[in-house]
């Protein structure tokens, strides 16, 4: 069969994933590309029947958009090596001297050239103007060495197709904790880094109980800056750690990029998305395909795991260790335009909780299967399967646009929007979308009613409904739930706090907030402003 993409799909892969000749044009089509990467996926398998049998059912699911992997396997199945990498998700371990920083600086960028994005929790660094043992110097401090960090990744492209992306955590506790929130203060200072705090229990509940306290002051103060920029995000140390199935292994004390996957240094994680927006059959859920689908797909994010070729000898290794998928969602804003249920309702948390949780099972079953059919590392034996995480919901900023549907667990930014789309050559590309569902729904000439409250976008929906639809996600998400909290414009620095705190309440695993207009450049623009 013919893969179901769209015509702006179809321009996006020959922009962006479509491999090449010297003079740069395309040498395979779209179906092409899914058939490499299907095929090379199921050279995983162990025998020759298994494997036809395999890249047949993994073409399937990718060529009736229902299941996408993250963009390096789309790009760089096949590759030979050193060039077929196809995790999206690496964390980078960084300790107190300079030989580690090299190290990790090193790593950064042989992860972002393969196209992985990176993420690092800087608090092991001493403080800026701390003493220099071995000349007696004064120590730069993790802000000013997260610049060089960010220096090093405008230089790399990853793989020649996208900038690479960071993410840079600091503790809370840690001194120079007042320079990191502000870091970003100004347009363009660190330009390559989401930058989030992490927080402990012990530290969000000195801030709740007591509002004259110093903790109380530093979540204003993050609160505060993140309201005015978008920066930083929260990170809840200690709910990542209760969902740790290793724990054995240490502390997880950072995420990649867009604080999805809580991971140890070296570790990499690779993703894969079902979209949500497609199952429905008679005007309901349809349980089942997506039963079929998570199976298929487990299986074909296991096999990545098997045929990646890691930057280094050292991932891999930790890579083999744990075995760390992230199975996830999206389309789920269209599927709810659908059903015809609101984002901010009860039926849709109960409904997000039924769904995840159906991925879950399905994807613990497969790994429980893959356990016995290829073996189980002996870290995860106590677990009694192949995988020591099963799921989680990525941002989805690209496959999302090639499976045609909404971004991850997002509600629509707007009904009709314009998209500026930059092609290889660096050119922009203006590009006009009305949602199909609503499209369709308008056609159907639903009441007026209904559609008011069906058809809801980000800033018709409450800081709280948005906070709430994370923690229903992340209650059957084994990794972590990527989701931006929107506010209005006209929000308060307190409606920052409050969301915070629910976040917290609600066990989600992080917070990032951005309220409208914060910041001077926007990748989505509405109709009005155009
Ligand atoms: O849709 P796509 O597979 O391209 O990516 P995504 O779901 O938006 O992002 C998933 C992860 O890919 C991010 O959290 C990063 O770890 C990584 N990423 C990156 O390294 N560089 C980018 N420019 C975009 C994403």
């Amino acid at each position: 069969m013919k893969p179901a993409f769209s015509q702006s799909a179809r321009d996006i892969l020959r922009d962006r994933y479509l491999w090449r000749d010297e003079n740069r044009n395309p040498i395979e089509k779209p179906e092409e590309m899914l058939r490499r990467v299907a095929t090379h996926v199921a050279g995983a398998e162990r025998t020759l029947p298994l494997q036809y049998k395999w890249a047949d059912e993994f073409y399937e699911i990718m060529a009736k958009l229902l299941f996408m992997p993250n963009s390096p396997t789309l790009m760089n199945a096949g590759r030979p090596s050193p060039h077929g990498q196809l995790a999206a998700c690496f964390v980078v371990g960084v300790e107190d001297s300079m030989d580690s920083i090299c190290e990790a600086l090193r790593k950064q960028m042989l992860i972002h050239k393969s196209g992985g994005g990176t993420g690092f929790n800087f608090s092991k660094l001493r403080s800026e103007g701390a003493k220099v043992n071995s000349t007696n110097g004064r120590a730069s401090g993790p802000v000013s060495f997260m610049g060089l960090f960010d220096k090093a990744t405008e230089t790399v492209q990853q793989g020649g197709m996208r900038r690479g992306a960071n993410m840079g955590i600091l503790n809370i506790d840690h001194p120079d904790i007042r320079k990191f929130i502000h870091c970003k203060d100004k347009d363009g200072t660190i330009t390559n880094f989401n930058i989030s705090v992490g927080v402990s229990d012990s530290f969000m509940k000195k801030a709740e109980e007591n509002p004259c306290g110093d903790e109380a002051a530093l979540l204003a103060e993050i609160a505060d800056s993140a309201w005015r920029t978008g920066d930083p995000g929260i990170i809840f140390l200690d709910a990542i750690n209760r969902g740790n199935t290793t724990p054995e292994l240490g502390e997880l004390t950072a995420t990649n990029p867009c604080g999805e996957s809580p991971l140890y240094p070296n570790e990499a994680c690779n993703l894969g998305s079902i979209n949500l927006s497609l199952l429905v059959r008679d005007g309901e859920f349809d349980y089942e395909t997506l039963r079929g689908v998570a199976a298929v797909a487990a299986r074909f994010l296991d096999d990545v795991i098997e045929i990646n070729d890691y930057p280094l000898p050292e991932i891999s290794q930790a890579v083999k260790q744990t075995r760390k998928i992230g199975l996830g969602v999206m389309g789920w804003a269209d599927l709810l335009f659908r059903l015809r249920v609101p984002y901010d309702s009860e039926e849709a948390l109960a409904l997000a909780e039924n769904i995840m949780r159906t991925i879950r099972e399905t994807a613990c079953e497969t790994s429980v299967e893959l356990g016995r059919e290829k073996g189980v590392p002996e870290t995860l034996a106590h677990l009694g399967r192949r995988n020591a995480t099963l799921t989680c919901i990525a941002p989805t900023g690209t496959i999302a646009l090639l499976a045609g549907c909404s971004s991850g667990i997002e509600p629509l930014f707007a009904l009709e929007h314009t998209r500026v789309r930059t092609q290889i050559d660096g050119k922009k590309v203006v590009m006009k979308q009305v949602n199909r569902c609503y499209e369709e729904a308008r056609k159907e000439g639903l009441d007026e009613e209904t559609m008011k409250k069906v058809f809801v976008t980000s800033h018709d929906i409450s800081p709280a409904a948005h906070v709430r639809m994370q923690g229903s996600f992340q209650k059957y998400t084994d990794l972590a739930v990527s989701k931006t909290i929107n506010l209005r414009h006209e929000c308060g620095v307190k409606d920052v706090i409050g969301a915070y705190t629910l976040a917290w309440k609600e066990g989600c695993k992080g917070i990032t907030i951005y309220r409208d207009g914060s910041k001077q450049s926007q990748v989505l623009y509405t109709k009005e402003d155009e």
